[in-house]
């Protein structure tokens, strides 16, 4: 494995093949292992945070707050100082060292896809990290062993990342995409299984729906899919971080998430979930050195896949991308993810109420279990482009969406900027 070949010039270490990580697991040298670590640790601000929920500690965190008024989280998300310092941490490490520490580094993606499978209560050798959230959904759609005429059932609003690789496979291996309607801003549960056939191998739902910001009632969807072998899997990429999700509990079988929405982390690293459930029907169609059992052992040519979702890393990680990743997921883990997410769904519900005594239709559902952070609206005079312009100007960050004004808080933001957006906003 080329951590190997890096390191040949470097520290010499004595290594076994790790099962989890593909990288080689280094004995001895604690010191050096000691120093290199570094993120994963708990500074004073830990402690501060334990105290209590919503508090100045965690605003401190958020250096976007000393600036903006930020609900623009199902975009692109401000990254916490812990975040950054995990990145600046790794990169710092680089820079001065090279590849020395590399095997400490395997060290962290490991403890980094525990904290990821804790989050949602996989395990971990049913989690790999990816390189974004279209990656991810590609590597369940494409692995499925279809045959013409098989059917796949996604609903009409979904983000794109979960519409063309389904096209592509209309194209290129004749399934058929089925697709539920929006309904008053809804995609019901029953309507969606009242789709599956005999030959539906597969339903794709976006658990939180990025125009509208309805939460799918996952529960009742993977319980019907379960119980017919039908392949259950979610884009969670507008949920996750945000609110509680459990894959056991809602018998979700695939799951993908880049880490710069709700998870609060940066861009280009996504969490790919495969149940073991799921695993044997989905075949890895980006096949690489790390995929395979044994990587060390480059000359040993042996297609013989890694355990559980870790065949579907095919070669060196985004280690960066990792370590902000971390520290994001050790954050939720820390706070609570059922705390994050009795605010969040407070927020969300005030902010609907806000907007509707200021004259704004609300768009969808308010329904328990079907509300999530985002809430989107339109106004019968003003356009949401100008209106999301006019909040920019005044430093309220907020995004146009599909003829929709959509904001989108986090655990950070408190109910006081609800109120300044609203009296932002005109009559
Ligand atoms: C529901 C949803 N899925 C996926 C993405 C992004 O996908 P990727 O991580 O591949 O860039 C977005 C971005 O807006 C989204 O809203």
């Amino acid at each position: 494995m080329s951590g190997v070949l890096r390191l040949e010039s470097g520290v010499v270490k004595l290594q076994t093949a790790s099962l989890l990580s593909g990288c080689p697991t280094p004995i001895g040298n604690s010191s050096l292992r000691k120093a290199a670590v570094g993120f994963g640790h708990r500074t004073q601000d830990d402690r501060l945070l334990l105290r209590g929920f919503m508090n100045k500690e965690i605003r401190a965190l958020f250096p976007v707050t000393e600036n903006y008024i930020y609900f623009n989280h199902a975009a692109v998300s401000p990254l916490s100082t812990r975040v950054r310092e995990a990145m600046r941490w790794l990169v710092d490490d680089v820079t001065q060292n090279g590849s020395v520490h590399y095997f400490d580094w395997c060290d962290r993606f490991e403890a980094v896809r525990q904290a990821a499978a804790r989050l949602v209560n996989a395990k971990p050798h049913e989690i790999a990290f990816m390189q974004n959230t279209s990656a991810a959904l590609s590597a369940i759609a494409n692995g499925i062993d279809w045959r013409a005429g098989d059917n796949v059932v996604v609903s009409k609003v979904e983000f794109p990342a979960n519409i063309y690789p389904w096209m592509r496979l209309v194209e290129e291996r004749g399934i058929v995409m089925k697709m539920v309607e929006e309904r008053d801003g809804r995609i019901d549960a029953e309507e969606v299984i009242s789709l599956i056939d005999e030959r539906t191998r597969a339903v794709s739902l976006s658990w939180v729906q990025f125009s509208s910001g309805f939460r799918a009632d996952l529960a009742t969807i993977g319980k019907f899919c379960r119980q017919r072998q039908v392949i259950f899997m979610i884009d969670a990429i507008q949920g996750l971080g945000g609110l509680h999700l459990d894959v056991v509990r809602d018998s979700v079988d695939a799951l993908a998430a880049d880490s710069h929405k709700y998870l609060l982390g940066p861009e280009g690293i996504a969490l790919l979930y495969v149940s073991e459930n799921i695993l044997a029907r989905i075949k890895p169609t980006v096949v690489g050195w790390m995929s395979v059992n044994d990587a060390d052992n480059h000359l040993h040519y042996d297609l013989n896949y890694r355990e559980g979702a870790l065949r579907f890393e095919c070669g060196t990680l985004n280690s960066a991308g990792v370590y902000g990743l971390g520290a994001a997921l050790e954050l939720f883990l820390e706070v609570g993810a059922g705390k994050i997410e009795a605010h969040i769904l407070s927020l969300s519900d005030y902010l609907a109420q806000q907007l509707t005594a200021k004259g704004y239709a609300v768009f969808g559902s308010r329904k328990v279990g079907e509300t999530s952070a985002i809430v989107t609206c339109t106004h019968p005079q003003h356009p949401a482009k100008p209106l999301y312009e006019l909040l920019l100007a005044q430093n309220i960050i907020t995004a146009p969406r599909v003829g929709r004004l959509r904001i989108a808080p986090h655990f950070y933001n408190t109910h006081e900027e609800i109120d300044a957006l609203i009296a932002a906003l005109p009559e």
